[in-house]
Protein backbone atom coordinates (compact mmCIF):
# COMPACT_ATOMS: atom_id res chain seq x y z
CA UNK A 1 0.00 0.00 0.00
CA UNK A 2 1.83 3.44 -1.03
CA UNK A 3 1.44 6.68 1.65
CA UNK A 4 0.97 9.63 0.24
CA UNK A 5 0.49 12.31 2.58
CA UNK A 6 -2.61 15.13 2.06
CA UNK A 7 -1.42 18.84 2.73
CA UNK A 8 0.28 21.63 1.19
CA UNK A 9 2.32 22.08 4.13
CA UNK A 10 6.09 22.18 3.15
CA UNK A 11 7.21 21.37 6.82
CA UNK A 12 5.16 18.25 7.16
CA UNK A 13 5.68 17.35 3.62
CA UNK A 14 9.82 17.26 4.13
CA UNK A 15 9.08 15.50 7.87
CA UNK A 16 7.23 12.68 6.17
CA UNK A 17 9.78 12.45 3.18
CA UNK A 18 12.55 12.05 6.08
CA UNK A 19 10.76 8.92 7.52
CA UNK A 20 11.50 7.25 4.48
CA UNK A 21 7.80 5.93 3.62
CA UNK A 22 6.61 8.34 1.54
CA UNK A 23 5.20 7.84 -1.82
CA UNK A 24 3.30 11.32 -2.72
CA UNK A 25 1.14 14.24 -2.08
CA UNK A 26 -1.90 14.84 -2.78
CA UNK A 27 -3.57 18.64 -2.25
CA UNK A 28 -7.00 20.19 -2.53
CA UNK A 29 -7.47 24.39 -2.72
CA UNK A 30 -8.49 24.03 0.47
CA UNK A 31 -5.29 22.97 2.38
CA UNK A 32 -3.55 25.57 -0.37
CA UNK A 33 -5.67 28.69 1.18
CA UNK A 34 -5.23 26.75 4.58
CA UNK A 35 -1.28 27.15 3.83
CA UNK A 36 -1.79 31.16 2.69
CA UNK A 37 -0.91 29.89 -1.34
CA UNK A 38 -2.94 31.70 -3.11
CA UNK A 39 -2.55 33.44 -6.87
CA UNK A 40 -1.87 31.33 -9.62
CA UNK A 41 1.56 32.05 -9.82
CA UNK A 42 1.84 31.33 -6.26
CA UNK A 43 0.27 28.11 -6.49
CA UNK A 44 2.32 27.02 -9.77
CA UNK A 45 5.26 27.64 -7.55
CA UNK A 46 4.14 25.57 -4.92
CA UNK A 47 3.96 22.13 -6.80
CA UNK A 48 6.75 22.62 -8.51
CA UNK A 49 7.95 23.05 -4.90
CA UNK A 50 6.51 20.16 -3.35
CA UNK A 51 7.49 17.97 -6.50
CA UNK A 52 10.98 18.86 -5.72
CA UNK A 53 10.86 17.44 -2.28
CA UNK A 54 9.03 14.18 -2.72
CA UNK A 55 9.95 11.28 -5.38
CA UNK A 56 6.41 10.34 -6.45
CA UNK A 57 3.30 11.66 -8.23
CA UNK A 58 1.41 14.70 -6.55
CA UNK A 59 -2.02 15.81 -7.26
CA UNK A 60 -2.87 19.28 -8.13
CA UNK A 61 -6.35 19.89 -8.20
CA UNK A 62 -7.82 22.05 -11.41
CA UNK A 63 -10.50 24.81 -10.30
CA UNK A 64 -12.55 24.81 -13.37
CA UNK A 65 -15.83 23.28 -13.97
CA UNK A 66 -16.19 23.31 -17.59
CA UNK A 67 -14.98 20.82 -20.08
CA UNK A 68 -12.48 23.06 -22.20
CA UNK A 69 -11.23 25.05 -19.44
CA UNK A 70 -10.57 21.84 -17.33
CA UNK A 71 -8.46 20.69 -20.15
CA UNK A 72 -6.66 23.94 -20.69
CA UNK A 73 -5.85 24.12 -16.83
CA UNK A 74 -4.98 20.56 -16.48
CA UNK A 75 -2.48 20.57 -19.54
CA UNK A 76 -0.95 23.45 -17.50
CA UNK A 77 -0.52 21.75 -14.44
CA UNK A 78 0.50 18.60 -15.62
CA UNK A 79 3.54 20.64 -18.05
CA UNK A 80 5.09 21.94 -14.70
CA UNK A 81 6.38 18.91 -13.47
CA UNK A 82 6.40 14.85 -14.79
CA UNK A 83 5.08 14.01 -11.00
CA UNK A 84 2.05 15.99 -11.63
CA UNK A 85 -1.14 14.05 -11.24
CA UNK A 86 -4.52 16.14 -12.49
CA UNK A 87 -6.88 16.46 -10.03
CA UNK A 88 -10.10 16.43 -11.32
CA UNK A 89 -13.79 16.69 -9.63
CA UNK A 90 -16.51 13.92 -9.63
CA UNK A 91 -18.44 15.96 -12.37
CA UNK A 92 -19.86 15.20 -15.89
CA UNK A 93 -17.37 17.59 -17.45
CA UNK A 94 -14.99 16.10 -15.29
CA UNK A 95 -15.29 12.73 -16.53
CA UNK A 96 -14.76 13.83 -20.24
CA UNK A 97 -11.79 15.10 -19.07
CA UNK A 98 -10.41 12.17 -17.66
CA UNK A 99 -10.95 10.78 -20.60
CA UNK A 100 -8.79 13.28 -22.70
CA UNK A 101 -6.31 13.05 -19.89
CA UNK A 102 -6.38 9.54 -20.03
CA UNK A 103 -5.99 9.48 -23.96
CA UNK A 104 -2.82 11.81 -23.89
CA UNK A 105 -1.49 9.62 -20.92
CA UNK A 106 -1.80 12.45 -18.45
CA UNK A 107 -2.11 11.03 -14.72
CA UNK A 108 -5.57 12.30 -13.14
CA UNK A 109 -6.65 11.39 -9.63
CA UNK A 110 -10.72 11.41 -9.64
CA UNK A 111 -11.64 13.67 -6.52
CA UNK A 112 -14.61 13.98 -4.35
CA UNK A 113 -15.92 10.34 -5.09
CA UNK A 114 -18.47 9.63 -2.31
CA UNK A 115 -20.16 6.28 -4.65
CA UNK A 116 -19.71 3.08 -5.95
CA UNK A 117 -21.46 4.42 -9.19
CA UNK A 118 -19.17 7.58 -9.14
CA UNK A 119 -15.65 4.84 -8.61
CA UNK A 120 -16.90 2.84 -11.57
CA UNK A 121 -17.28 6.16 -13.95
CA UNK A 122 -14.10 7.48 -13.19
CA UNK A 123 -12.39 3.42 -13.79
CA UNK A 124 -14.55 3.69 -17.10
CA UNK A 125 -12.78 7.32 -18.04
CA UNK A 126 -9.12 5.78 -17.06
CA UNK A 127 -8.68 7.72 -13.94
CA UNK A 128 -5.19 6.63 -12.61
CA UNK A 129 -6.93 6.69 -9.25
CA UNK A 130 -9.98 7.53 -7.57
CA UNK A 131 -10.15 9.66 -3.92
CA UNK A 132 -13.26 8.22 -2.18
CA UNK A 133 -13.70 10.29 1.04
CA UNK A 134 -13.99 8.35 3.87
CA UNK A 135 -13.36 10.54 6.77
CA UNK A 136 -16.68 12.87 4.93
CA UNK A 137 -18.59 9.63 4.56
CA UNK A 138 -18.53 8.87 8.05
CA UNK A 139 -19.06 12.41 8.97
CA UNK A 140 -22.42 11.86 7.55
CA UNK A 141 -23.42 8.22 9.13
CA UNK A 142 -22.20 6.27 5.81
CA UNK A 143 -19.62 3.56 6.69
CA UNK A 144 -16.70 5.17 4.37
CA UNK A 145 -14.66 1.89 4.61
CA UNK A 146 -17.73 -0.30 3.16
CA UNK A 147 -17.34 2.10 -0.47
CA UNK A 148 -13.33 1.02 -0.17
CA UNK A 149 -14.73 -2.31 -0.12
CA UNK A 150 -17.22 -2.03 -2.70
CA UNK A 151 -14.99 -0.52 -5.02
CA UNK A 152 -12.25 -3.20 -4.50
CA UNK A 153 -14.74 -5.91 -5.11
CA UNK A 154 -16.17 -4.11 -8.69
CA UNK A 155 -12.65 -3.01 -9.96
CA UNK A 156 -11.53 -6.91 -9.36
CA UNK A 157 -14.78 -7.92 -11.35
CA UNK A 158 -13.98 -5.66 -14.59
CA UNK A 159 -10.28 -5.56 -13.90
CA UNK A 160 -10.53 -2.45 -13.99
CA UNK A 161 -6.89 -0.41 -13.71
CA UNK A 162 -7.87 2.49 -11.62
CA UNK A 163 -5.88 2.70 -8.26
CA UNK A 164 -8.69 3.15 -5.63
CA UNK A 165 -6.83 6.05 -3.28
CA UNK A 166 -8.35 6.47 0.06
CA UNK A 167 -8.71 9.75 1.20
CA UNK A 168 -10.24 12.10 3.48
CA UNK A 169 -8.66 9.99 6.02
CA UNK A 170 -8.36 11.14 9.63
CA UNK A 171 -6.51 8.65 11.85
CA UNK A 172 -4.86 5.73 12.14
CA UNK A 173 -7.47 2.89 12.06
CA UNK A 174 -8.55 4.70 8.73
CA UNK A 175 -5.46 3.59 7.32
CA UNK A 176 -5.24 -0.03 8.83
CA UNK A 177 -8.68 -0.78 7.70
CA UNK A 178 -8.17 0.89 4.49
CA UNK A 179 -4.91 -1.53 4.24
CA UNK A 180 -7.27 -4.83 5.23
CA UNK A 181 -9.42 -3.80 2.23
CA UNK A 182 -6.91 -3.92 -0.01
CA UNK A 183 -6.75 0.15 -1.25
CA UNK A 184 -3.85 0.69 -3.25
CA UNK A 185 -3.10 4.17 -1.62
CA UNK A 186 -4.26 6.34 1.24
CA UNK A 187 -3.82 10.04 1.64
CA UNK A 188 -4.05 11.19 5.03
CA UNK A 189 -2.32 14.06 7.37
CA UNK A 190 0.79 13.66 8.82
CA UNK A 191 -0.47 12.54 12.43
CA UNK A 192 -2.33 9.89 11.21
CA UNK A 193 0.92 8.24 9.29
CA UNK A 194 3.03 9.18 12.34
CA UNK A 195 0.41 7.48 14.67
CA UNK A 196 1.39 3.96 13.62
CA UNK A 197 4.64 4.45 15.44
CA UNK A 198 3.00 4.47 18.51
CA UNK A 199 2.32 2.01 21.07
CA UNK A 200 3.64 2.43 24.79
CA UNK A 201 5.15 -1.39 24.81
CA UNK A 202 7.43 -0.36 22.12
CA UNK A 203 8.53 2.90 24.20
CA UNK A 204 9.07 0.47 27.62
CA UNK A 205 10.63 -2.27 26.04
CA UNK A 206 13.16 0.39 24.37
CA UNK A 207 13.38 2.27 27.66
CA UNK A 208 14.29 -1.43 29.67
CA UNK A 209 16.47 -2.15 26.90
CA UNK A 210 18.87 0.92 27.29
CA UNK A 211 18.30 0.85 31.27
CA UNK A 212 19.77 -2.61 31.36
CA UNK A 213 22.49 -1.84 28.87
CA UNK A 214 23.67 0.91 30.87
CA UNK A 215 23.35 -1.55 33.89
CA UNK A 216 25.61 -4.20 32.67
CA UNK A 217 28.38 -1.56 30.85
CA UNK A 218 28.74 0.61 33.79
O1 LIG B 1 -7.74 15.81 -0.29
C1 LIG B 1 -9.04 15.40 -0.12
C2 LIG B 1 -9.40 14.83 1.22
O2 LIG B 1 -8.39 14.02 1.69
C3 LIG B 1 -9.94 15.83 2.22
O3 LIG B 1 -9.97 15.34 3.52
O4 LIG B 1 -10.27 15.63 5.97
O5 LIG B 1 -10.92 17.48 4.39
O6 LIG B 1 -12.26 15.42 4.53
P1 LIG B 1 -10.90 16.02 4.66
Amino acid sequence: MKFFIDTANIEQIKEAQSLGILDGVTTNPSLMAKEGITGEKKILKHYVDICEIVDGDVSAEVISTNYKEIISEGEKLANLHSQIVVKVPMIKDGIRAIKYFTEKNIKTNCTLVFSLGQAILAAKAGATYVSPFIGRLDDFSNDGLNLIKEIKKVYHNYNYKTLILAASIRHTMHIINCSKLGADVITGPLNSITGLFNHPQTDLGLEKFLSDYKKGNT
